[in-house]
């Protein structure tokens, strides 16, 4: 969603503000700007577009200072143009940068109209503006202001104030969508995402839910919601240095995708003794946790619900006990019914997904026996928020369509599914043992899935002039295939669709001719004999298959069907090894079609918004 980087220093920030918010490129955005004070003045510029057109501006209309707010922009209220992007301004006295949305804008924008404010934008961050300028009228102090303001605000911000009349200090306030402030020699950063600042420091500390602060170019005052003062100190950021660039590859999807081996090494890395999932990996109260354990909930949204999906096969086949998988946004409006014993887990790379982060606050109103996430960013609101949290140290993912965090969540996932499966003895301890030396074969299974891109890019040239295609798969192959699907829409924006191929007799049949491809995944397993029937269905009425299969599975190339052959060595990871063809199908499309692969059109890569 919307970006935002702040600076304060002895030296002149735009270009640091300019970094900032190229690094945050890959959230996804339509508009950016940037605001400074300089000669007792705030000055702006923004522009509809790329970052890049911002500093473009820059270069024929220099500003700079030594303090100043930028904002990348993704489009809730108002339509993407120069005057809804922020920095949005109060009496040309106060300038403020918003991510999130304000719910009670309205009532607010009538208020303040009716005490004399002009609104010059169709934004609810205008309401913030003018309010935090009204309260500010009866406060010591900005800080003292915003906290007034936030006070009547309902919905989430992340939000970052400047004031005219005060060059050396910042107010920032969070609710609901995450800051982070970063500290140098002798100045200060606020972004919303760390990897904006890796540049110019890697000292960090998060902004919790509620608080304001005022920074500095040395110090940070941290208010708790009710006025305390909170004590905390920043802490060094372990995240590589390198994570912002593509080195050899055209598209961090594609660097994201060939990373994998690697992500899922470090993923196992420490967890797995010779024969048995080490259990506190997932919290050191884990042990007595999953033990105890009678039923899973797992929440998530997006890609993050396809790992979920997958979990459920795997957790009650290996440990017979109830696990339920529900889409965040669903969960968190609807009532539902807790039995006693059940663990809630929550799924998600960015930790931030406004709808995962409401559904964990309201599961823990409901008397789970405890909560666990599976992450990739630490320090996130999901980790800080859970009781226990397993992070998948994925690495940064930028591009925004999910690949690297995807195959991570599912091997954590297995472990997990494994970790139960030991601690209630519902499998073998000789098939424990074989799903342990499966875990780490994966990398070296990967990477021979993802020796096959080269005709995986052939067969893209297929699908160029398509613009709807099927996916399908059974078993936990079938929340593979949504994923296939979505990554397919997502980024070459084909319509696709995904299937339990045994639902297309009930339906989607009659969408099959010529001009449909449809994707099967096809490892050897106990449903193969059943796949195959479903993909004659689809041969007979003319559809073209493209099949992902083990060698095992015996299909042979023939009218109608091209094949890919994947080799996953058990069927416990066979999900993990299938996901990585479609990864690679998706993006060669995209290429092949010339979509912006790392920044999909309306696509954000943390949803911190409804
Ligand atoms: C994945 O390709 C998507 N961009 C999206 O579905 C994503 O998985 C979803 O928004 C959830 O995000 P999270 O994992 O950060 O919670």
């Amino acid at each position: 969603m919307c970006g935002i980087v702040g600076a304060i220093a002895q030296r002149d920030i735009a270009e640091i503000l300019i970094e900032g918010l190229k690094r945050l490129e890959y959230r996804g955005y339509d508009s950016a700007g940037l605001a400074v004070i300089s000669d007792d003045k705030i000055a702006r510029l923004r522009r509809v577009g790329k970052v890049a057109e911002l500093q473009k501006a820059m270069a024929d209309e220099p500003i700079d200072g030594k303090i100043g707010i930028a904002h990348t922009r993704w489009a809730t209220h108002g339509e993407p143009n120069e005057k809804n992007a922020h920095p949005h301004f109060s009496n040309d006295e106060i300038a403020v940068v918003h991510n999130g949305i304000i719910e009670n804008y309205e009532p607010l924008r009538e208020e303040l109209k009716s005490q004399g404010y002009t609104f010059s934008t169709d934004t609810d961050t205008e309401v913030m503006a003018h309010l935090i300028e009204r309260e500010r009228k009866s406060s010591d102090s900005l800080l003292q202001a915003v906290l007034k303001a936030t006070h009547l605000l309902e919905g989430a911000y992340g939000t970052v104030v400047m004031e005219r009349s005060q060059p050396e200090k910042l107010v920032v306030a969070r609710s609901g969508s995450p800051l982070v402030l970063g500290k140098g020699i002798g100045e200060m950063f606020i972004a919303s995402d760390q990897l904006a600042l890796l540049a110019v420091t890697r000292q960090f500390m998060f902004l919790e839910e509620g608080e304001v602060a005022e920074v500095s170019r040395r110090d940070v005052t941290i208010l708790s919601p009710d006025g305390d003062i909170v004590e905390r100190e920043f802490e060094e950021s372990t995240i590589q240095h390198d994570a912002g660039d593509k080195g050899q590859f055209r598209h961090f999807m594609m660097k994201e995708i060939f990373e994998q081996p690697t992500s899922i090494n470090n993923t196992l890395e420490g967890r797995l003794n010779n024969n048995s999932v080490i259990t506190e990996s997932f919290g050191n109260r884990a042990p007595e946790l999953l033990a105890k354990a009678e039923s899973v909930q797992i929440i998530a949204c997006g890609t993050s619900f396809h790992a979920a999906m997958v979990a459920k096969y795997w957790i009650e086949s290996m440990v017979s006990i109830p696990c339920n998988v529900e889409i965040a946004s669903e969960y968190r409006y609807r009532k539902t019914v807790v039995v006693p014993n059940s663990l809630f887990i929550s799924i998600s790379q960015s930790g931030e997904t406004a709808d995962t982060l409401a559904a964990l606050r309201i599961a823990k109103q409901q008397g789970f026996m405890a909560s666990l996430t599976i992450c990739n960013v630490p320090g996130s609101s999901l980790v800080r928020e859970s009781d226990m949290a397993f992070m998948t140290r994925a690495g940064t993912e930028i591009g925004v369509a999910s690949t690297k965090a995807f195959t991570t969540q599912l091997t954590g996932l297995l472990m997990l599914a494994t970790a139960l499966a030991q601690s209630k003895k519902t499998l073998p301890e000789s098939e424990i043992t074989n799903i342990v030396s499966q875990l780490k074969r994966l990398p070296i299974d990967i990477n021979e899935a993802l020796s096959m891109d080269k005709r995986i890019e052939e067969m893209a040239e297929e699908f160029n002039e398509k613009e709807h295609c099927l996916f399908l798969g059974r078993g936990e192959q079938y929340p593979i295939a949504m994923e296939g699907a979505l990554k397919l829409k997502e980024i070459s924006y084909i319509h696709a669709e995904a299937y339990a191929a045994g639902e297309l007799k009930h339906g989607p049949l009659a969408l099959i001719d010529q001009d449909m491809p449809v994707v099967v995944v096809a490892p050897n397993n106990e449903l193969i004999e059943k796949l195959k029937s479903n993909m004659e269905e689809v041969r007979a009425r003319g559809g073209q298959l493209y099949v992902f299969a083990d060698k095992e599975s015996e299909i042979a190339e023939n009218n109608g069907i091209k094949i890919i052959h994947c080799s996953a060595s058990s069927h416990y990871i066979a999900p993990i090894i299938f996901t990585v063809p479609l990864q690679l199908l998706s993006y060669h499309v995209a290429v092949i079609r010339g979509t912006d692969v790392d920044q999909p059109r309306n696509l954000a890569k943390s949803v911190t918004v409804e």
